[in-house]
Order: C-alpha cells, then structure tokens, then sequence
C-alpha cells in the first residue's frame, strides 16, 4: 500500500519516517562531535562540517516532500480508547516535531549564509545564500540551531516514550503499523 489509508500508514509515509529519523540521529552526534571535537585536525573538522551541512540540506528537502505526502493523504485515526486530550498532545507532539525537522535545517542554512565560509554540497556545487555575510547573525543562528537541538532531543524523549507505552502497556498497534516490517498488521487495520 503505498498511500496512507484512515487506519494505516502506507509505505511511503514509513519510508519517510524512518529515514528521516535515521539521518537526524546521525547528524546530531555529528553536530555534537564537529563542534566539540578534530581541534587538531583542521582538515577532518573541516570535511565534518561539509558533510553535515550537505546532509542537512538532504533531510531539509526530504522532510518537505513528508510535509506535502502529509497533507496529501488521510492520517490514520488513533485508537478510538485514547482520550480526546491525548489525541491532542500526540497532534500537538507531532506539529512540534515537524516545526524543530524544518526550523532546524532553515537555521542551519542561514548560519552557514551568514558566515564567510563557503560551503560545496557534497563537494559538487556550492550551497546558495539566504542572506549576505554577518557574523552577529551568524552567531545568533548557531545558538538558536543549537538550542533546538536540544529541543528536538527532548520531544523525542517523549515520543519514544509515547510508542513504547503505546506497544507494551496499551498493547494497541500503533507502533507496529509505523514499522516498516510489520505489512500485515498496517493493512488489517485497528488492534
Ligand atoms: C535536521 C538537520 C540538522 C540537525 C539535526 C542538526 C544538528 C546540529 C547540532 C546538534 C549541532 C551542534 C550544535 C552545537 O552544539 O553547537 C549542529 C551544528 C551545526 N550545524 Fe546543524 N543540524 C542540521 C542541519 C544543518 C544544516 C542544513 C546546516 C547548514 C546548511 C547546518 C549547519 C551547522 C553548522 C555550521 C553547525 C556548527 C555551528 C557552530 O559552529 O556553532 N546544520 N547541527
Ligand atoms: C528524529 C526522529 C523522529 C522524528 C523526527 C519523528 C517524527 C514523527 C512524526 C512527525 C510523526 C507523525 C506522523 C507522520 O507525519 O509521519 C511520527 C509518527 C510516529 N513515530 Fe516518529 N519520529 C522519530 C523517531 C521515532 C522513533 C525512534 C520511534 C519509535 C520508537 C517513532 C515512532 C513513531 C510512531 C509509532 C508513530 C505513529 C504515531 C501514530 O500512528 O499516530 N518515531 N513520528
């Protein structure tokens, strides 16, 4: 099923999901260590950052096409034993999440603008500037970018947390229909 059904995720969306949260694991370790790390090895700290910025210039596209694939295609419905409160914060977690997958990116994009430094996608072609050189900008938009990391990190918390009490205390399937290995379940609909 490659289309979301009202009780199901297709495989587009799972797709989606899984990659997307892969490569936001991988860049924020990579994040954490460029920054703090490779003092010694300019070079390496240097390629770091190319990579990083090359990849996060990826998920920024991936996660607009999630956004349009999103708004495209029905949401499968949350248990109908959940609580109308606990529908709204799992929206509200979910809005927050896609808020911090593109606000993320956008800042990371008009840090790197604003600093001097050029930046070659991949080592193919130089990444376009938002905006013209700025260091206090510059400054500005790395601790916000950094700051949402850290939110990222905590609403993650939560939402982990969330599926795995979803799965093991709830028992429901709404862990299982989100996985990529689980076909059957996604299409046999709710429990
Ligand atoms: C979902 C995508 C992204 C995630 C999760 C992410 C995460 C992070 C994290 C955790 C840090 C370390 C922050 C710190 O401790 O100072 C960081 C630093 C950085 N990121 Fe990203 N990032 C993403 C996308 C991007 C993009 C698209 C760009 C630029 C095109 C970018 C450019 C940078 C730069 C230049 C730094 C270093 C900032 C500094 O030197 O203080 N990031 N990122
Ligand atoms: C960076 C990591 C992650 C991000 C940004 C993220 C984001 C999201 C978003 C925005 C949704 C809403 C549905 C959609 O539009 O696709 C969602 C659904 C879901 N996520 Fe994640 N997720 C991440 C990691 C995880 C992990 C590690 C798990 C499992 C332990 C997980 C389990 C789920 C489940 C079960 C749903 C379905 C909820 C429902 O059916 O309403 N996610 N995720």
């Amino acid at each position: 099923m490659v289309r979301n059904s009202a009780n199901a995720y297709g495989w587009v969306a799972v797709a989606l999901h899984w990659l997307i949260a892969t490569a936001i694991g991988v860049m924020i370790v990579l994040g954490l260590v460029m920054t703090r790390g490779f003092d010694d090895d300019i070079m390496a700290k240097v390629a770091l950052y190319q990579w990083h910025k090359s990849i996060g210039i990826v998920i920024l596209t991936l996660v607009v096409l999630r956004l349009v694939w999103r708004l495209a295609n029905p949401v499968p419905r949350l248990p109908e034993t959940l609580k109308a409160y606990e529908r709204g914060l799992a929206h509200a977690a979910h809005v927050g999440l896609y808020v911090l997958m593109l606000a993320i990116p956008l800042s990371g994009w008009l840090l790197a603008s604003a600093s001097t430094f050029p930046t070659d996608l991949f080592g193919w072609f130089p990444l376009p500037k938002l905006i013209s050189p700025d260091q206090a900008v510059e400054e500005t938009m790395a601790e916000v970018h950094e700051v949402l990391g850290w939110v990222l990190l905590a609403l993650l918390a939560i939402h982990v947390a969330a599926a795995l009490k979803h799965h093991f205390v709830l028992k429901d399937n709404v862990l299982r229909r989100m996985l990529p290995i689980a076909a059957g379940h996604r299409t046999t609909g709710d429990q």
